[in-house]
């Protein structure tokens, strides 16, 4: 799998990844800034806050319960399209699109 991640100021990092892996565990083993992952993937955080593109909207699973009240916590406040992307776990040959929010602390 591929994934772009677009900073805020409109620069892009494709990334080649793992299938298996998240979004958030393929940003940091990258060194993509912006994405922090401080808890690990456990939904604890929120900051792996990301914006997903409508492209890849039914890509993933829906978002959960959990997800869903962490995203109220996150720094950069949430949109239509936001998700922890630690919950996005990549598979095979998939191309995902992602922007990475102003703040994640
Ligand atoms: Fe903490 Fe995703 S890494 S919620």
């Amino acid at each position: 799998p591929k994934v772009f991640y677009i900073q805020p100021d409109g620069s892009e990092t494709v990334v080649e990844a793992v299938a298996g892996d998240s979004v958030m565990q393929t940003a940091v083993r990258n060194g993509v800034s912006g994405i922090v992952g401080q808890c690990g993937g456990s939904l604890s955080c929120a900051t792996c806050h990301v914006f997903l593109a409508e492209e890849n909207a039914d890509d993933f699973a829906p978002v959960s319960e959990d997800e869903d009240e962490m995203l109220d916590c996150a720094a950069t406040e949430r949109e239509d399209n936001s998700r922890l992307s630690c919950q996005l776990v990549l598979a095979d040959g998939q191309e995902v699109r992602v922007t990475v929010p102003e703040a994640q602390l």
